[in-house]
Parts: C-alpha cells; sequence; structure tokens
C-alpha cells in the first residue's frame, strides 16, 4: 500500500486531545528515516512543544510495520566523517525533542520496528506493540558494521539495562512483541484491535515505568564498568574478530568509557558511528545489504502465489525443503517410494517446527500442513511441483515421464538437482522448456540462498515464478545458468580440493582451517567437508572433474574408502565423540605457516570465479558476490570474492596465481577470464 500523499507526517487530534502522528512515506512500501522525514518530524514538533496536547501517538500507515530504520542508501553515499557526525546529531536532536514533551508520548507499533525506528520508538515515554507474529523490534546496525546512533544505545540501556541491551545490541537479532515485553522493550502489548484503546490507557493513566532491575543498574556504575566491558568483550570475540568486524567492539567501549554527561554521551555515540561508517566494513556490509534487496527483486517479477507444495523424495533434502515450506505457511504434500521413507523427515519437520515456534498450536498447525503423500496425489493439485529423488538421470527421467500428465498447467516444475544438466533431465519432457532447477543447499532452514537453474530453451515466465516462489518461502532467488555444479558449489570444490590437497602434502588441518577463517571464512574448509560429508564431496568432485579439469586428491578417495566419511561417521579428516562434537586438537607447537595456505585457497577460489564470470553463469560480478556470501557464507565483510579481487586489483592476484602455478602446480593456472578483467 503506497499513499499518493506528499507529506510523510500526518497529524491528527482527537476528542480526548490526545495527537495521532502517523508515518506515511511517500511512494514507499516502507517507512525509513529519510532526510525529509526527519525534517518534516523536527515541524511537526516545533509545533506539539508550543502547544502541547494531553498525549501524542506516534505510529505508521504502512500495512508492514512502523519503521524499518534509516535510509541505507543513504550510507553508501560518500560524505566526511564531520558531514555524517553533523547529519546524526541532527537527528539526534529531533529525538532528545521528542523525549522533552512535556505531555505523555507512546509510540505503537506493528510490524517492523527496527534500528532508527526502534530508536524513534525509544524517545518516547511508552512503546506498545501489536502481539503479532510479525512485530521485529530491534536494533540490528551491528549487521552493517555501525552500531545504533540516534541515542538508541543510550536509551536502551537506560531501559532494559547494559547486559539485555547489550545482547540485543551486539547479536542485531529482532524481537517479537513478547519478547520484547519480557525485556521491557516495550511496555505493553495487546491484540491488534485493542491497541488503540490501551494507547489512549496508557496516556490517561501515564503508569509508573517498568523499572530496571536493581542489579542490572548496579553494573553500570563507573567502578565496575571496566569488568562488566571485559566480560562483555570477551564474549562477543567469540562471535566476531574485531579486525574484522570492529562495531560490536566500538559499542562496548563507548558505554565503558561514556561520559558523565548525557549530551556529551550521545555526541560520543554520533562521533563513533560516524568514523564507522568510513570503514570498509560498514562499506562492504552495506553493499551486501542492498545486494540482497537485488536478489529479492527477482521474486517481484511476477505476481505468482503458491499455496501447495508437492515434493517427491522424502530425503535429506525434500523432506527438509518440504519442512521448510511448511513452516512459511504452504499446504504441502511430501511423496516417497513408502511410508517408512517419509517417517524420519516428518520427525526431523516436527523438531524444526517446535524450536522455531515455541507455541503448541502453531506447532501443531505447521504438522497439520505437513502432509505424507506416498500415492502422489498430491501432484496433480500443487502450485509447485519439486523433485528431489536420487542424482541419477534415468530414475529422474522416469519420474518426469509419470508425472508431467498428470500436472497442472500452471504448475512450476522443478528440480532440486545439484550437477544433472537441466538439459539433459528436460528431454523426456514433452514440454521441455517447462522445467526449472530449484537448487536448494543443506541444511535447508539455514541456507538462504536458492539458485534458479534455467537451461538454454527454460521459458523465463518458469524462472520468473520459481524466484517468486524462493521469496515467497523466505528465501534469496539467484539466477544461474545450468553448467556442471552451477555457481556455488562449482566455486568451491576447487578451493575444497586445494585444501584436501594441501592436508596430503602434509600441512596440518588445524592450520588449513585457521588460514581461512583468518581471512574471515565462517569455517574453514577441512571442517567443511567433514560437514558436507566426504562421500558427497568426493561424489561432486568427481562429477565436476572432468568438465573443469579438477584432479580430485587421492586422499580423499582413501578417506572415503575408509568410511571415514566426515561428522556423520565421528571420523573424518577430524575425530568427532559421540554428540558429534570435533574432538579438540592443537596445532603442533613447531609449525609455521609461511604464509602461502591462504593465497592457495583464496585464490583457487577467485580463479574459479573468474571463470563462472567469463562464461556468463551469473549476470554479473554482483550477483556473484551475492550468491557467495549467501550460499557460503564468505567473509561479508570484505563484500564478496569479486569485491575483494577488485580491491586488491587484477595485476596483483594475477601475478600471484602465476607464481603459484610455478611453484606449486598448474591448478593455479589464471584462466582467459583475467584477461578481460584487466
Ligand atoms: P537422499 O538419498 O537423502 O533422498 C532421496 C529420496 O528420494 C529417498 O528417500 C528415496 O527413497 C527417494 N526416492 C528415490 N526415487 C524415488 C521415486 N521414484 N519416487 C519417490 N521417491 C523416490 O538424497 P538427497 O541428498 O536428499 O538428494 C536429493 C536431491 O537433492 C539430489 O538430486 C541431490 O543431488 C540434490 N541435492 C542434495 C544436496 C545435499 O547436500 N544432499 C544439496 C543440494 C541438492
Amino acid at each position: 500500500m503506497t499513499s499518493r500523499r506528499k507529506t510523510a507526517w500526518h497529524k491528527t487530534v482527537d476528542g480526548g486531545d490526545i495527537v495521532w502522528l502517523t508515518l506515511d512515506v511517500p511512494k514507499s512500501q516502507t517507512n525509513t528515516l529519510t532526510v525529509a522525514v526527519i525534517t518534516e518530524l523536527s515541524v511537526v514538533l516545533d509545533a506539539l512543544t508550543e502547544a502541547p496536547p494531553k498525549g501524542l501517538v506516534v505510529r505508521s500507515a504502512k500495512e508492514n510495520g512502523f519503521l524499518a530504520g534509516a535510509d541505507i542508501n543513504s550510507f553508501a553515499e560518500q560524505q566526511s566523517v564531520d558531514e555524517t557526525y553533523a547529519a546524526i546529531r541532527q537527528v539526534q536532536d529531533i529525538f532528545t525533542r521528542l523525549e522533552a514533551l512535556p505531555c505523555p508520548t507512546v509510540a505503537l507499533i506493528h510490524g517492523f520496528c527496527l534500528g532508527g525506528g526502534l530508536e524513534l520508538a525509544l524517545a518516547c515515554d511508552y512503546r506498545v506493540a501489536d502481539d503479532a507474529m510479525n512485530t521485529r523490534i530491534g536494533l540490528p546496525e551491528v549487521k552493517l558494521g555501525i552500531h545504533p546512533g540516534y541515542g538508541g544505545s543510550v536509551r536502551l540501556i537506560e531501559a532494559v539495562g547494559v547486559f539485555t541491551a547489550m545482547n540485543i545490541m551486539l547479536s542485531g537479532r529482532a524481537l517479537s512483541a513478547r519478547a520484547a515485553k519480557k525485556v521491557t522493550v516495550v511496555d505493553r502489548i495487546a491484540p491488534n484491535r485493542q491497541l488503540e484503546r490501551v494507547v489512549r490507557d496508557v496516556i490517561n493513566i501515564s503508569p509508573k515505568k517498568q523499572q530496571t532491575p536493581r542489579w542490572q543498574r548496579v553494573l553500570g556504575a563507573t567502578l565496575l564498568r571496566p569488568l562488566i566491558a571485559f566480560v562483555i568483550r570477551r564474549q562477543t570475540k567469540k562471535q566476531a574478530n574485531p579486525e574484522h568486524y570492529p562495531a560490536p567492539f566500538d559499542l562496548i567501549e563507548l558505554w565503558q568509557k561514556q561520559p558523565a554527561n548525557r549530551q556529551d554521551y550521545f555526541a560520543a555515540e554520533a562521533l563513533s558511528v560516524a568514523k564507522l561508517i568510513q570503514t570498509d566494513t560498514a562499506q562492504n556490509l552495506v553493499r551486501l545489504f542492498l545486494l540482497q534487496d537485488r536478489l529479492k527483486a527477482f521474486g517481484k517479477q511476477s505476481k505468482f502465489k503458491a499455496q501447495h507444495v508437492h515434493v517427491i523424495g522424502a530425503g535429506i533434502m525434500g523432506g527438509d525443503i518440504a519442512a521448510w515450506c511448511a513452516l512459511r505457511g504452504l499446504t504441502v504434500t511430501l511423496q516417497d517410494q513408502s511410508a517408512a521413507q517419509i517417517a524420519p523427515a516428518i520427525k526431523r519437520a516436527h523438531t524444526l517446527f517446535k524450536r522455531r515456534f515455541k507455541v503448541a498450536h502453531l506447532v501443531q498447525a505447521a504438522v497439520d500442513r505437513l502432509i505424507p503423500d506416498v500415492a502422489g496425489n498430491g501432484v496433480a493439485k500443487a502450485d509447485v511441483v519439486i523433485e528431489a529423488i536420487f542424482e541419477n538421470l534415468e530414475a529422474k527421467q522416469a519420474l518426469f515421464k509419470t508425472i508431467e500428465p498428470q500436472l497442472r498447467t500452471d504448475a512450476v516444475l522443478a528440480t532440486n538437482t545439484s550437477s544433472i544438466p537441466l538439459e539433459s533431465l528436460a528431454e523426456c519432457l514433452k514440454q521441455p522448456k517447462r522445467l526449472v532447477g530449484l537448487h536448494f543447499f543443506n541444511p535447508v532452514a539455514q541456507m538462504q540462498l536458492v539458485e534458479i537453474v534455467h537451461g538454454k530453451t527454460t521459458l523465463k515466465k518458469w524462472q520468473k515464478q520459481a524466484a517468486a516462489f524462493v521469496r515467497q518461502i523466505g528465501r534469496l532467488p539467484l539466477p544461474v545458468q545450468s553448467s556442471p555444479g552451477f555457481l556455488v558449489n562449482r566455486i568451491l570444490m576447487p578451493y575444497l580440493l586445494e585444501a584436501v590437497q594441501m592436508e596430503q602434502e602434509g600441512i596440518p588441518i588445524l592450520a588449513i582451517d585457521k588460514a581461512a577463517t583468518d581471512f574471515g571464512m565462517p569455517m574453514g574448509p577441512i571442517e567443511l567437508a567433514d560437514a558436507v560429508g566426504l562421500d558427497i564431496c568426493l561424489s561432486v568432485a568427481t562429477i565436476l572433474a572432468p568438465s573443469f579439469d579438477l584432479t580430485v586428491p587421492s586422499n580423499l578417495d582413501k578417506k572415503v574408502s575408509k568410511k571415514q566419511l566426515g561428522r556423520k561417521s565421528g571420523r573424518g579428516f577430524y575425530r568427532y565423540d559421540k554428540h558429534n562434537k570435533r574432538i579438540i586438537t592443537s596445532l603442533p607447537t613447531d609449525y609455521a605457516d609461511s604464509g602461502t595456505i591462504q593465497q592457495r585457497l583464496i585464490l583457487r577460489l577467485i580463479n574459479e570465479c573468474v571463470a563462472c564470470l567469463d562464461e556468463g553463469i551469473v549476470d554479473d560480478a554482483e550477483l556473484l558476490d551475492a550468491g557467495m556470501v549467501f550460499g557460503t557464507g564468505f567473509a561479508p565483510f570484505r563484500g564478496g570474492p569479486m569485491h575483494y579481487l577488485q580491491q586488491q586489483g587484477v595485476e596483483t592476484l594475477t601475478q600471484q596465481l602465476e607464481r603459484l602455478c610455478s611453484d606449486i602446480g598448474s591448478q593455479f593456472k589464471p584462466n582467459s577470464g583475467w584477461e578481460d578483467l584487466s
């Protein structure tokens, strides 16, 4: 719903002299704190300060929420520290004037209330939130490489105490209405239909504010601060490397060294954010945020909306895809060769629903949406049919032949194949242009990316509908061309094989993994291979090897022959205890990394990225970066592999590849795509 009005804020006064100030940013589906919104708010506050009403309610007219935060596009604009500081101070000043109004003020929250949105709500005396599933309240700034800057860090700590506030700000997670009420970020929650009544009550009664527990207030005492900051810093270091992600640590330092005067504290907060915005980390994270929007836009090219999904193959992937779709509210029929083969998937789904929903009736509703269907009755009714049976061309083709005549004419027909070219699969179909790949990653509930695979002839219509479906289930669609390994697995494979090769050469696995995590990868390649399963790695490597001239190190084959398959078998390159936890070992004390491990890993990966781009597997370097970050967790603060390449320079990296090629082996030969780049 977008408004035709030109102004963002609309003021109405009711019979009880309460001013209802409604935010409805023109020409936008979502409210953000644009310059116009801020400037207009300032003018509105001038009038309210002159003639205060009985009470003020700040709310939103948008369906999707209250306020999603600052205008992120503005972060990407190059400004000096001084300019950014001045702009932040201006917003702080306006929020302080809101806070200082002599009448009770209430933020009425529904849907998104994030970042600057929550900071504005925190400047009100009270916060009342819609007790609905889609209410999301939080300060996610650390995810963009900064921390709250509009007075939010100061006010949240005052409101809920340092431990709770730091937990919210350092994790960047969004809270449900109930969770926010529990930790007193909001004062009242109510069902939507009662919100206005509750707001009026709050204004009329002006209830005493909930107090932060005494122990939390004591922790803020000057003398204790260094100790508390030390504890929080130590915890935070387990999640983020300060060299890669400075914002969380600057936030802790800001609190620890806070000036005694509150206004000076606001100024210090603003300066800290103004400096952080300039860092490469923040710029790269903002870039990725915008790239995420680019991926989301693929889902908006069609109005397709599925209600019923039919999944064939209830194994690891099919079972988890079905569970995820049911979790997201779709009716799902799940087919396999027998009920016994479906049962484990239903059990896993139940665990997922319990973990996500917590509330019994929501768990039950999701369970009810997931229907075992050995007979395959769902094929003829579904809006989307996803094939996820064994990775075998003949088996898949036989299945397609049986189901094609039963499909609804408007149903999306998709395969989750990870390696078979779409063209070969589609050969058996009467309408081969219909088949599209929906390549989910394992584990489905955690991996954000889904590759939308198109063959040479796949009709655009089906690709767009597939992308819309992926958005509908809250995932990020990335269009890729059908080619062995598609994008993500193809790029990951040389990187994993190089790691295995180094192990074969006698380099300690801990050193290999450390080189990758030092670079910023979420886990090392050896640990990743163990987690994926060495049998799966070997099978994907064997499929990709002939196409890309890959040598598969013999130790991988040996491990698989000895049934050392990785975490799932208790032993792979690492050993695991009976709870599947890695048995901790340490690097030999006399081992020194000569510095080439990281180079070998990263350059193999980047060399493959260049090849994929050259072959047009994805449309451009930005999409490749998005795919690698959201599909593999490639060091987000570096902005993606192609962005890293640009920052390092084509010439520098080509020279490094050529040197490794002569020192180590031909796997480092720069592919022809580098010439175009330079
Ligand atoms: P899986 O072996 O765990 O499950 C396959 C299931 O399909 C089995 O339960 C089997 O009984 C069933 N099945 C076989 N033929 C059938 C038929 N004609 N009708 C109904 N059910 C049938 O396999 P997994 O790992 O789930 O892989 C499935 C597909 O997903 C494969 O194409 C694979 O390449 C792809 N994939 C796998 C990933 C992984 O990490 N395992 C990641 C991404 C894609």
